[in-house]
């Protein structure tokens, strides 16, 4: 039987580089220009035409994520809520969401990752491994960090290197088979306390099942003040093309 694509929005963490803003609610629940910021990659994995979507939010302001996004039907989609007790790694979702992935592949998007491109044939024509994307940054410190041989190829994935091996960073859209419940399940806790999406994606690279692509249009991690300000920028700037376009 052909395997679903099943979506993953991970939008738990303290957001703790955002305070005060995330005092009273969570970081992806803050405006970008004129939507909350997990908006944003709800229509990233909805463009793809994935409709059966997990979201995993923190406990704390958890029913508001419930009223903002409710059932999915508004969307022709199907909606799910997970809580992530504890901001113990991003590859903690594929556990949280194990019984969802069940043997389908699935699309993991960060709630704070903000895409221009449209992932619909990246996404359609995947069948098993995994498939990251990897943008050219000013900050790769930042950021998991792809090294490439002299053919292009991805050798290594280091997570936040002080010494970067290339201006190449990860962003926040992963897809996998449903092998990845078990790897994550043999991965020790790194040092600042996660399971680490880099080791998952050392395994996938190992195994040589790691398709590197690249992201062309724009990206936005808005996990700082000045990032998210560029990415209410870009989304303002793109909300009034389209207006004007239409009018
Ligand atoms: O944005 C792409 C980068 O995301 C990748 O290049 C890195 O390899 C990856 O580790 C990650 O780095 P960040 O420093 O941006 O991760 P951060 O801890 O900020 O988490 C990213 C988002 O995921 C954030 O919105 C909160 C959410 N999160 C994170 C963790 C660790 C969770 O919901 N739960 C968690 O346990």
């Amino acid at each position: 039987m052909a395997k679903e694509m099943k979506g993953i929005i991970l939008a738990g963490g303290a957001g703790t580089r955002l305070y005060p803003l995330t005092r009273v609610t969570s970081k992806q629940l803050l405006p970008v220009y004129n939507k909350p910021m997990i908006q944003y990659p709800l229509e990233t994995l909805m463009r793809a035409g994935i409709k059966d979507i997990l979201i995993i939010v923190a406990p704390d302001h958890a029913g508001d994520f419930l009223k903002c996004l409710g059932s999915g039907k508004e969307y022709g989609c199907h909606f799910t809520y997970e809580i992530q007790d504890k901001p113990e790694g991003i590859a903690q979702a594929f556990l949280i969401g194990q019984d969802f992935i069940d043997h389908d592949n699935v699309t993991l998007i960060l709630g704070d990752n903000l895409y221009e491109d449209d992932f619909s044939e990246a996404i359609s024509t995947f069948q098993s491994g995994g498939r990251i994307f990897a943008k050219e940054v000013a900050d790769p410190q930042r950021f998991g960090v792809v090294e490439f041989d002299a053919n292009n190829r991805a050798i290594s994935i280091e997570e936040k290197p002080k010494v970067p091996k290339s201006n190449y960073s990860v962003t926040g859209l992963y897809i996998y088979d449903s092998t990845v419940v078990d790897k994550v399940k043999n991965l020790k806790f790194s040092n600042r306390g996660e399971l680490e999406i880099t080791d998952i994606n050392n395994l996938y690279l190992q195994e040589g099942q790691l398709d590197v692509a690249f992201v062309k249009g724009k990206w936005f991690d808005t996990g700082t003040f000045e990032s998210m300000h560029e990415a209410i920028c870009f989304a303002r700037d793109r909300h009034l093309a389209k207006a004007t376009s239409e009018r």
